[in-house]
């Protein structure tokens, strides 16, 4: 079957009882303090894997009406996304683009990274009839994409034919987040020199940009004339700058609880019976899992907030279904809801300190929130 005949997923207002909450208004606020930590340098905001999990097309609005330069994504497929949604504002793909591609990117006036020299000619061919913006990645240390340094001088030549597209250089930090700065500042040495080169061979883009989040928080930016942040548009950091700073967590996870019962002490709950009920208790089952983006592993450590307080996430996780275990004395009902992660980032289910539970990054655990969730979006 052809996938682009199935219909869109049917959403009903009662459908599903688990909801991720978006306060927009706090994204764009972040907006605002990042590009102020960054003396008030022009910002591409990294919107991929559907804005993080927080929803692409209504982030990147937000983020285009509070005053960003431009959004980025990973793919053609997110840059379309953004476009079919309305979104105006210049948009460049992260991830490189096959020559093939270009007349998409160029209808929809997509800008592109390009990510290495292997396809360098066959841009110049095809840019005259479908022109696409461009922006030059070097590899100055993160081994992943863009020209190495040692590439550079035997392409000079193709990039001086792309250089009338060519809006912008770019590299990528690796270790932006290390209090040991060291491999950080080689690589702004790696990135400065790539540009003196660029420069010395007449080609001379108007846009430098090598920071993400971190860089921003930790003044890495030298003189580049924009930034790249992502995570922390979304008020969620690794790092202490980013709480002195202010930011806000956008996103509260919410389900509904879909069952309660009162169980007897010895009751196993869930798959392989790893939790055993050790007074009689309520287990409230709740409509979130593993499927929806809700770790496996959160089973008997992670809890949940349930007006004003606690309680413990109980047994496995499974596909659809979690389990919590109350008290009997605390009142609760189905259509109750319960916050599985909180916004406030000093509470024990913060994304940030579940993620430390998780020995995983915050970016992990939001960018795996299913579509399958209800978002709703506020300010
Ligand atoms: C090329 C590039 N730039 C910027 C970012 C944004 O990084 P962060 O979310 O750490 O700010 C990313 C994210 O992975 C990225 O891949």
């Amino acid at each position: 079957m052809n996938e682009e005949h199935l219909e869109p997923l049917k959403r009903h207002p009662e459908g599903r009882a688990l909801r991720a909450e978006v306060d927009l208004g706090r994204i764009g606020r972040n907006l605002g303090r990042i590009r102020a930590a960054a003396g008030g340098r022009e910002v591409w905001a990294v919107v991929k894997a559907n804005a993080y999990g927080h929803g692409a097309v209504h982030v990147g609005r937000a983020l285009a009406a509070a005053g960003t330069h431009g959004l980025a994504v990973s793919n053609l497929e997110e840059g379309l996304e953004l476009r079919q949604g309305g979104i105006e504002c210049p948009i460049l793909v992260l991830g490189g683009l096959r020559p093939e591609a270009l007349p998409a990117a160029s209808a929809e006036g997509l800008s592109i990274a390009v990510v290495g020299p292997e396809h360098l000619r066959d841009y110049a061919r095809a840019l005259s009839s479908h022109p696409v913006r461009l922006h030059l990645k070097l590899d100055t240390g993160m081994g992943r994409f863009g020209l190495l340094p040692s590439e550079l001088s035997e392409c000079l030549e193709d990039l001086r034919q792309l250089s009338p597209w060519t809006d912008g250089v770019m590299g990528h930090f690796a270790t932006a987040d290390d209090p040991d700065q060291g491999f950080a500042l080689r690589q702004r040495r790696v990135f400065d020199a790539c540009l003196s080169q660029l420069s010395d061979a007449g080609i001379h883009p108007p846009q430098r940009h090598h920071g993400n989040s971190d860089a921003c928080l930790r003044n890495l930016l030298d003189r580049d004339t924009h930034i790249r942040p992502g995570l922390a548009l979304f008020g969620l950091t690794t790092v202490p700058e980013g709480r002195v700073l202010g930011l806000e967590p956008a996103l509260a996870l919410v389900a509904e609880v879909a069952r309660v019962k009162t169980v007897p002490a010895g009751t196993t709950v869930g798959y392989g019976r790893t939790f055993v009920a050790p007074q009689p208790m309520q287990i409230a089952t709740l409509a979130c899992g593993y499927a929806d983006g809700y770790r496996r592993d959160l089973g008997n450590r992670a809890v949940v907030g349930f007006k004003g307080r606690t309680f413990p996430v109980v047994g496995r996780v499974s596909m659809d279904y979690l389990t919590v275990a109350l008290p009997g004395e605390v009142p609760v009902t189905p259509g109750d809801p319960m916050t599985l992660f909180s916004a406030d980032p000093s509470e024990p289910h913060s994304v940030e300190r579940l993620a430390q539970a998780l020995n995983t990054i915050p970016y992990e655990l939001t960018c795996a929130l299913h579509r399958r969730i209800t978002r709703r979006y506020f300010s």
